[in-house]
């Protein structure tokens, strides 16, 4: 049996994290990097909220590929090499790339994520159900910049990007990357999940749910950076805010403070103010044309899409 290789490309220092922290906490507004969702206890319970009833993107990303999913995967051939290597961005448990192996027959897949270490043990599984498979994992923060050894990837590659995460980047961050995944895939194609403008109450309960478990995804970002960096934040003093912001078509996540309050930290402090607000998150929400449009801005040629009988979400392929 083959066995999955492991790469970290890079990894920020902690004092360089901690920097970057602070930095967000003293900003006016305040903000905080994305990136310290994701510890063990953030990304468990990022699957759970995959499953709420009122998260709506992954299972409609789902059903599109299950309703077209011959369709799709013939775009993609038509772009890639036979037997392309797939480049999996934000691989995770790796179920979404798996799922491409049976109609694309890949001859390599390299899983990149922030840490080598979190796609080790989904790789070793992968490898029992596909022995001879060539399997690499890459521990890389692309969200600085997404680039890759030109020999890992071949030419004519796939970069698959699903979950609607680059929703996650302002629209200039967003263009930049794609340019970047453009530029990767070397001639081949990309395969995008990307969600659209839709209703405001639909947009907001997605990322405000009943049982609260956006939330505490949210609020879990203050114990990290308790732990990470020290600071001495009270979780029961703050509460989650998601709200869509039409001028700039994006939900927004906010931590807010319900009362005046001091945060410390080694080598710093900021008063909040009741109801002042850390922002945590973007989550931009395209629309067919607009996003197709970004697509031909970064390089990519003839974006076709398919979508869900709603119009709710979008899966692009787009050959470079
Ligand atoms: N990119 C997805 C989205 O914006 C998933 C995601 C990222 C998310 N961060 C999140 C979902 C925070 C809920 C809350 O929908």
């Amino acid at each position: 049996m083959a066995q999955p290789r492991l790469l970290q490309l890079h990894s920020a220092t902690d004092t360089a994290s901690a920097a970057e922290a602070a930095a967000g906490l003293l900003g006016m507004p305040a903000s905080l990097p994305p990136k310290y969702f994701y510890d063990a206890q953030g990304s468990r319970l990022f699957d759970a909220i995959t499953e709420l009833s009122e998260y709506y993107p992954t299972r409609t990303e789902a059903g599109i590929f299950a309703a077209h999913g011959t369709a799709i995967a013939d775009a993609v051939r038509s772009s890639t090499s036979l037997n392309p290597v797939i480049v999996d961005l934000g691989a995770g448990n790796c179920a979404k790339g798996a799922a491409l192996f049976p109609m694309l027959a890949p001859r390599r897949y390299v899983a990149v994520d922030i840490s080598a270490d979190y796609l080790a043990k989904a790789l070793a599984q992968l490898q029992r159900d596909h022995p001879t498979l060539d399997l690499l994992g890459v521990g890389l923060d692309f969200s600085s910049r997404l680039a890759l050894p030109s020999e890992l990837t071949g030419a004519r590659a796939l970069v698959f990007y699903p979950g609607s995460s680059i929703g996650n980047f302002d629209p200039a961050a967003a263009l930049a990357l794609l340019r970047q995944a453009h530029e990767m895939t070397a001639g081949g194609a990309l395969l995008i999940g990307v969600d659209l403008v839709k209703t405001i109450d639909v947009l907001e309960a997605a990322y405000d749910d009943a049982l609260g478990v956006t939330a505490a995804f949210n609020l879990n970002l203050l114990r990290h950076l308790n732990r990470l960096l020290g600071t001495d934040f009270d979780l029961r003093h703050w509460r989650h805010v998601a709200l869509f912001n039409r001028a700039e078509s994006r939900i927004e996540m906010h931590l807010e403070s319900h009362q005046a309050q001091w945060v410390r930290w080694p080598g710093g402090e900021r008063r909040f103010a009741a109801g002042e607000r850390i922002h945590t998150e973007n989550s931009y929400k395209w629309t067919l044309e607009g996003f197709s449009g970004l697509l031909r801005q970064a390089g990519f040629a003839e974006p076709r899409h398919w979508t869900d009988p709603l119009g709710w979400y979008g899966v692009f392929v787009a050959g470079a």
